[in-house]
């Protein structure tokens, strides 16, 4: 396991060669040529409607349907569903890339009337078909997986140079979303909280980030007594990672805050084994969504300065564990009661919060997997969005919009307040017996104060069932590119 390399996608992606050309050529073995559900069927594939339909292909989103030929490349017609759009573009080169699972090298034919602009379509294209391709192969003694090497996108009658430029821009976010996928695949015996630590000093020097990190002693001396609480239990060193991402005259300053339980069993307050506790290793995809997406921040160009804080321990039983009752004194001063230790991510955020805050950004955005109530809320698809400053929302929901990782904004209903009042303490960890993600949404705003402040609870996202589009089965990455395309069109809110 000593060879173990934590994110294999990083290079992976970095060595994918793409190129752009105005009729098919080059090295691909298979051509994918999109077909929408209605309307004319390329002339390309050399099939009437009714033929493709008699061998069960109607163009619906995420059907394909290979065409052997006895020589040259492999056609697949992909289906596009009604229109061709951003989002429909992206699912639908992701399921190519799929379906054309053995070729390394593979070619996708857009249509000469692209009804959406050329950068565009060149940066979903390498998205959909990087992400549409991801494994997480690293822990098998051999990989099953065709690594996907060359990508051709035929544009004919497009601006050529305009399409590269938005295929470089979509390899820099698939990267960024393919290394969060391999950060929150990785067990949490593989990537506890030092060796997070360990791995952004790593893409800090190679990515023009300053990393700074802050081990056990160094939170004691900060007074980060919530973080501290939760470590409490752990047999490793709990880790507070800053990154910071300073361009020469930033125009604004944009903090990114993420829980990073490396692993959520519940701590005293211990999860019972029902099967979605196996995934608690992913309770670090906030963190690890900020670490990507910082990760790109220059190659994209970004012109505003981003602070990242990962905070990072697993939550864990133990003789030394926290207590129901205990009361930790936060980074701010503020004491909580802790009634339950299974209500972790809160008590870690509040003291990277409260950091954040200390350097006056104008804006923090924290991101966590932080409760079951907003999965069973809003289920897989949507992101709860919770904020104190309709404008910094309006920004992350124009983010979400761009990176299709959908957000829902949902109330932060001041009338909840009192149900997180403590007997002893300023505060306690729970709330009542329903709007659980309301309340730790409240609980988190306490530590934001004044400052414009945004939440996005991640627990239903963090991880997709059943394969679709370019979401393969497992750890989906979410907010890795919300968060890229944040910092990319950020503005003082
Ligand atoms: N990490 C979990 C939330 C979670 C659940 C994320 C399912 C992804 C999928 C969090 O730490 C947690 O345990 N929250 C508790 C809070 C409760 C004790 C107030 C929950 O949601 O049950
Ligand atoms: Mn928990
Ligand atoms: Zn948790």
């Amino acid at each position: 396991m000593s060879t173990f390399d934590p994110i294999p996608s990083d290079a992976r992606v970095r060595a994918l060669t793409i190129e752009v050309v105005g009729e098919p050529g080059g090295p691909a073995t298979v051509l994918g040529v999109l077909v929408t559900s209605e309307g004319e069927v390329p002339a390309e594939l050399g099939l009437s409607r009714e033929a493709l339909e008699r061998a069960g292909f109607s163009g619906k989103a995420d059907q394909t349907l290979v065409l052997p030929r006895p020589e040259g490349t492999t056609l697949v017609a992909v289906g596009l569903g009604e229109r061709l759009d951003a989002d429909s573009l992206r699912e639908a080169a992701g399921a190519f890339a799929r379906a054309a699972g053995k070729d390394a090298a593979i070619a996708l034919a857009l249509p000469e009337d692209l009804p959406i602009d050329a950068a565009t379509a060149g940066q979903v294209v390498v998205e959909g078909a990087v992400l549409g391709r991801y494994h997480y192969e690293v822990l098998r003694s051999s990989s099953r997986a065709t690594v996907l090497e060359h990508v051709t996108i035929v544009a004919p009658g497009q601006d050529l140079e305009a399409v590269r430029r938005g295929a470089e821009r979509g390899r820099s976010l698939a990267r960024a979303t393919s290394v969060a996928r391999d950060l929150s695949n990785a067990p949490g015996s593989l990537l506890d909280a030092p060796a997070i630590a360990d791995l952004a000093v790593r893409i800090g020097a190679e990515c023009g980030l300053e990393v700074e990190v802050f081990d056990k002693a160094a939170l004691e001396e900060m007074g980060c007594g919530a973080l501290l609480g939760v470590n409490r239990g752990s047999a490793d060193e709990p880790r507070l990672v800053k990154i910071s991402y300073r361009p020469e005259g930033a125009r604004a300053h944009l903090a990114l805050v993420g829980k990073g339980i490396t692993y959520d069993s519940g701590g005293l307050s211990l999860k019972p084994s029902n099967p979605s506790h196996q995934q608690m290793k992913m309770d670090m995809t906030g963190a690890g969504s900020i670490l990507a997406a910082m990760s790109v921040l220059g190659e994209l160009g970004v012109e505003v300065a981003v602070t990242g804080y990962l905070a990072c321990t697993d939550n864990m039983p133990d003789a030394r564990a926290q207590k129901l009752g205990d009361v930790a004194v936060s980074r701010s001063g503020r004491t909580i009661e802790v009634l339950n230790t299974d209500a972790e991510g809160r008590l870690v955020m509040v003291d990277a919060i409260a950091l954040a805050v200390e350097e006056e950004p104008d804006a923090v955005v924290d991101i966590a997997t932080l409760t079951g109530a907003c999965l069973m809320a809003l289920g897989p698809l949507s992101a709860g969005l919770w904020a104190n400053h309709e404008g910094l929302a309006e920004q992350v929901k124009a983010a979400a919009g761009a990176s299709a990782e959908s957000v829902w904004h949902m109330p932060l209903d001041r009338r909840y307040r009192k149900y997180l009042d403590s007997e002893i303490a300023d505060v306690k960890n729970i709330g009542f017996d329903s709007a659980g993600a309301i309340t730790a949404a409240l609980f988190l705003a306490e530590w934001a104060g004044q400052t414009p402040w945004a939440h996005l609870d991640i627990a239903g996202p963090m991880r997709w069932e059943s394969t679709e589009g370019y979401r393969p089965k497992g750890a989906s990455g979410f907010g890795a590119r919300l968060l890229a395309e944040l910092a990319a069109g950020f503005r003082k809110p």
